[in-house]
């Protein structure tokens, strides 16, 4: 990880101050912040005018410094690589958070190889899983010391496919029903954090243009209709639609919600759309 800085602001007492005049400001991690539907979170969270304080990561270092040169006093980024899991250990160390974070949102995701399970290398499968799941543990771990105090939230960017089948989707498929999985356990496990699962629904982002550029010929009849037409047909979402909904989760989700894997315009999440 490039070196960055360690603290909001120009000093380490910055973010006491920043709290106490902004009381309605979150403190909040969001993990594949640069492109897609992470980007638009980091958006709908650095225009807010609670002046939400934001720890970024993805691996477009470009992106992430114009980011942080933009909201200079708001954003610390940490650039890597989410296969990485000695990087994703040391996201959180050494930031000076005054022992709170309020919100934790795992969007990062990869697609994979694309390739049904006869054919993939067992070597892509578990890299998915690497990336798409155990990643996701080691921040979780890094995080709840830290969520707990806050009575925090973590909001995963899941998917449909994590309980659909779709031929040659199955590594991307079962690592999402994995944090699925994750979810249900926090719930039990870390009572006093609040933890969900959104599907975001089929978004108009770079992993769509992978599912009709790269990935197509990988998929049955059906499905290649489908995805293959999909931008034409005008039924992707914009990414700011599900991306409001997560952020305003990792700011207010309320603790009956807690372990639901939920889609993004579920009846249940109507408080939480801000269009
Ligand atoms: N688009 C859809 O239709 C759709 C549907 C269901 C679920 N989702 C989920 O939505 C989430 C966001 O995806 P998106 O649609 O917004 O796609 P996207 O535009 O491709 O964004 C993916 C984000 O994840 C980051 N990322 C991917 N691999 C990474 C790695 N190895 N290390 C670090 N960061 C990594 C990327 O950052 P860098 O490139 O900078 O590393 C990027 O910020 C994913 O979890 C995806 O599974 C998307």
């Amino acid at each position: 990880m490039a070196p960055t800085k360690t603290h909001f602001g120009s000093s380490l007492d910055y973010i006491s101050k920043h709290r106490s005049q902004n009381p309605s400001s979150r403190t909040i991690v969001v993990t594949g912040a640069t492109a897609g539907i992470g980007l638009a979170i980091t958006n709908h969270l650095l225009s807010s005018s609670s002046q939400h304080l934001v720890i970024l990561t993805g691996r477009k270092i470009d992106v992430l410094e114009d980011l942080e040169a933009k909201n200079p006093d708001r954003v610390i980024s940490r650039a890597g690589d989410m296969s990485d899991l000695d990087y994703v250990k040391l996201v959180l160390q050494g930031l000076h958070l005054d022992g709170r974070l309020d919100g934790l949102i795992l969007n990062h995701g990869t697609f994979g190889s694309c390739l049904r399970i006869k054919d993939i290398e067992v070597e892509d499968w578990e890299s998915t899983f690497r990336i798409n799941v155990s990643s996701c543990v080691a921040l979780i771990k890094a995080a709840v010391p830290l969520l707990r105090p806050s009575k925090g939230r973590i909001v995963f960017t899941s998917s449909g496919a994590a309980s659909n089948a779709y031929s040659s989707w199955g590594a991307y498929g079962a690592s999402k029903a994995a944090i699925n999985h994750l979810a249900m356990t926090l719930k039990s496990e870390e009572p006093e954090i609040t933890t969900v699962s959104v599907r975001p629904g089929v978004v108009d982002t770079a992993m769509q243009v992978d599912i009709r550029e790269k990935f197509l010929q990988n998929l049955d009849e059906k499905d290649q209709k489908k995805f293959g037409s999909a931008k034409d047909d005008g039924i992707l979402l914009p990414p700011e639609k599900p991306g409001r909904v997560i952020a305003e989760l990792a700011i207010r989700a309320e603790k009956a919600l807690s372990g639901q894997f939920l889609s993004w315009d579920d009846p249940k999440l109507a408080a939480y759309r801000t269009d």
